[in-house]
C-alpha cells in the first residue's frame, strides 16, 4: 500500500498536539516515527486509525481519501493497529483472541492464520490460556499476531518493544524484517537501536511537529540520538 499523511493537525481542547504532520510510506517499506514522550506519536496513530478525527489534513490509502472513514472501514482497507499497551482481550484465550480478529476479516482458517501463529511459537503453546494470564512479552506477540491475521497491507505499531524482555524484542524485530516487502510498516518507537535495525526511513516528531526526516542510510545513530536524547 502507498500510504500518505498530509498536513495533519490535531488538538485536545485548545492544546495543539500535531502541527502540519505529513509523510509517505512506500509499499513494502518500514517508516519509523521517533520522538520523546508527549511528542504526539500515539495521537498521530489514533488519527491514522480513525480513533480520533484530526482537526485538519488528509490520510490517503493508495490515493483514496480515508480521512473521514470509520476505524472499521480503514481496517477493511488493510490497516492493522497494535496500540501502545497492547489491549488484547484478557478474558478470551489466546486462540479466541486470534479467532475473533480473523473472523472479523474473513481470514479465519486460512493458511495466513496458521502462518502468522507459526511466527510466534509461544502462542501455540499458550493457545488455551487466557490473554490476561500471559506475560507482557507474550501479550505483545499476541497483539501483533492478532493484527497480522487480518492480512494487513499496513501494519501500525505503537512502541512494540516497551517493557519487553530482550529475547522477545529480538524475535519481534526478526518478524518485522521478514514481513517487510510483503506489507508496509509504520513503527512508533523510542528504542532507537530497534528502529535503526528495522526502518527504511525516519520521521522525528517533536512537540507535534516533524523536525527531521530522511532515509535510513542517510541517518547516523549519532544524528538520530540528538533528536531523542532526553
Ligand atoms: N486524551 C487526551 N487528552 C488531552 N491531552 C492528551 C490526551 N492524550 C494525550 N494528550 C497530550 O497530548 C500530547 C501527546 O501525547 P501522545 O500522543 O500520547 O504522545 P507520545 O505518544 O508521543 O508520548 C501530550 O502532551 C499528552 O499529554
Ligand atoms: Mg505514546
Amino acid at each position: 500500500m502507498r500510504f500518505r499523511v498530509e498536513d495533519l493537525d490535531q488538538h485536545y481542547g485548545s492544546a495543539q498536539v500535531l502541527r502540519h504532520v505529513g509523510f509517505e510510506i512506500a509499499p513494502g517499506e518500514c517508516l519509523a516515527v521517533l520522538g520523546r514522550n508527549g511528542a504526539g506519536k500515539s495521537t498521530l496513530l489514533k488519527c491514522i486509525m480513525g480513533l480520533l478525527a484530526p482537526s485538519a489534513g488528509r490520510i490517503l490509502l493508495d490515493e483514496a481519501d480515508a480521512t473521514g472513514w470509520s476505524p472499521n472501514r480503514r481496517s477493511r482497507a488493510g490497516l492493522a493497529y497494535v496500540p501502545q499497551g497492547r489491549e488484547i482481550f484478557a478474558e478470551l484465550t489466546v486462540g479466541e483472541n486470534i479467532e475473533a480478529a480473523a473472523r472479523a476479516h474473513g481470514t479465519y482458517g486460512t493458511a495466513a492464520t496458521e502462518e502468522t501463529v507459526s511466527l510466534f511459537p509461544v502462542l501455540r503453546d499458550m493457545w488455551k490460556r487466557s490473554g490476561g494470564a500471559l506475560s507482557g512479552g507474550q501479550q505483545q506477540q499476541l497483539a501483533i499476531a492478532r493484527a497480522l491475521v487480518t492480512q494487513p497491507r499496513l501494519l501500525i505499531l505503537d512502541e512494540p518493544t516497551e517493557g519487553i524482555q530482550p529475547n522477545i524484542v529480538a524475535l519481534i524485530g526478526e518478524v518485522l524484517r521478514a514481513l517487510k516487502g510483503r506489507l508496509s510498516i509504520l513503527l512508533v518507537e523510542q528504542y532507537l537501536d530497534f528502529a535503526i535495525d528495522t526502518a527504511d526511513a525516519f520521521v522525528i516528531l517533536s512537540r507535534g511537529s516533524i523536525v527531521e526526516t530522511g532515509r535510513a542510510e542517510a541517518m547516523s545513530r549519532e544524528h538520530l540520538t540528538r533528536f531523542i536524547a532526553v
